[in-house]
Order: structure tokens, then C-alpha cells, then sequence
């Protein structure tokens, strides 16, 4: 099957609208209101020029069908990346979201590569009981650390009982 990943656009944002269902934010506090969701576009392209991160569309084809991002963010107070993922509905289970994270991880590892002061760990946040991104955490290879209160959205104060796995990158 054919990923790919192509950074943020503004034609990315119908793809956020197609993901702000109940169905594809039920782990993820519920869809948002518009006004919203247009702050998270603005937000996610800005990502690059802030050194922050990056969030990407995953292509398939020329179909936008997904999308996934590494950000920079203090964790317990350590410097980490942290790695999210959504793909809609008709395209889940076929291993889109295996190939996209495959592509992530390269990605964050190259970046690793240039920059020694660069975060060691790619950390993954899933709810306890969202069995298909645990799923994923454990095929793309990251290790299980245990559960936590994790805060979703960043900044709400409202916290997702969630599982805190980990890759580590090579230095
Ligand atoms: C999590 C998500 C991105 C997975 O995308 P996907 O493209 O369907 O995943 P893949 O097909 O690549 O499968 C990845 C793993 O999840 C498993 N999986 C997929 N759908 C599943 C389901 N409904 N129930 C249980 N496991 C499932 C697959 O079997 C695979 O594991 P395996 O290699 O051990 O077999 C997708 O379910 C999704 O978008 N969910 C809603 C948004 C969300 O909750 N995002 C995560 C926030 S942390």
C-alpha cells in the first residue's frame, strides 16, 4: 500500500474536519467547535517554523486519509517527542497507520541524528483502552512504561488516563 506523508497545508484542513467526529475523538476528548478546530489548523502549520514539531497528512495516493505528527514538549521534566496518529474510518486496519508511523520515526530519527541536544525519546500517549493505538505503540515497536495522567488537550487541565510508551531513538 502506498503512505505517504506530506506536511501540513491549507488543504489540510477539510482532512481535520473529516476527522473531528465523534467516532475518531472518542479517546481524544470529543469532537471540536469550529472556531476550534480552525486554531488547531493554524497551530499545526505553523508547527515547522516554531522548531516544535511537525504534523503531516497521510497520503494514499493523492487521497488524504490520515494524519500523524512528532512535537517537542517537556515530560516530567524531560525533553521528549511525543507522536499522535488518527486515520478515517474507511481506511482503518489495513496497516496505514503502521507504514505513517514507520515514516515518522524515520523521520524523528534523522533529525536526532543531526542534533545532539535533540530529545532521546519518541513517547506515545494512548488512552488505556484504545485498543488500536496501544496496538500500534506495540507494533512500531515502542515499550510499554506503564499507565499515567496524561493531560489532553495540552493546557485543558482535563487528564486522560492514558499509557506512556516509549522508542528510543539512536544517538
Ligand atoms: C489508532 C489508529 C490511528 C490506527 O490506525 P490503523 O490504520 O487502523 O492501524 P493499522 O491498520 O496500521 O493497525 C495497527 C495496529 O492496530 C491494530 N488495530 C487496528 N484496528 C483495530 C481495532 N479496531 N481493534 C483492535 N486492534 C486494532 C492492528 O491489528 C495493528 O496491530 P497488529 O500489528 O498487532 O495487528 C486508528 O484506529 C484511529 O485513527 N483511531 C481514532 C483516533 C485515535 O484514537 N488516535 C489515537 C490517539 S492516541
Amino acid at each position: 500500500m502506498d503512505v505517504r506523508l506530506q506536511p501540513w497545508s491549507e488543504s489540510a484542513l477539510d482532512l481535520l474536519r473529516q476527522l473531528n467526529t465523534p467516532q475518531m475523538r472518542h479517546h481524544l476528548g470529543g469532537p471540536e467547535p469550529e472556531e476550534k478546530l480552525l486554531v488547531r489548523h493554524r497551530r499545526y502549520l505553523a508547527m515547522p517554523e516554531t522548531g516544535s514539531g511537525c504534523m503531516f497528512a497521510i497520503l494514499h495516493g493523492d487521497e488524504m486519509v490520515g494524519s500523524i505528527a512528532y512535537q517537542r514538549r517537556d515530560w516530567q521534566g524531560e525533553q521528549i517527542y511525543e507522536a499522535g496518529w488518527s486515520v478515517l474510518p474507511p481506511y482503518q486496519g489495513r496497516g496505514v497507520a503502521a507504514r505513517a508511523g514507520l515514516a515518522l520515526i524515520a523521520i524523528v530519527g534523522e533529525i536526532v541524528a543531526r542534533d545532539p541536544g535533540a530529545p532521546r525519546g519518541l513517547h506515545a500517549f494512548p488512552s488505556v483502552d484504545n485498543g488500536p493505538s496501544n496496538a500500534l505503540c506495540r507494533r512500531l515497536g515502542f515499550t510499554l512504561l506503564g499507565a499515567c495522567d496524561f493531560e489532553y488537550p495540552a493546557g485543558s487541565g482535563i487528564l486522560m488516563r492514558s499509557n506512556n510508551w516509549r522508542l528510543g531513538l539512536p544517538t
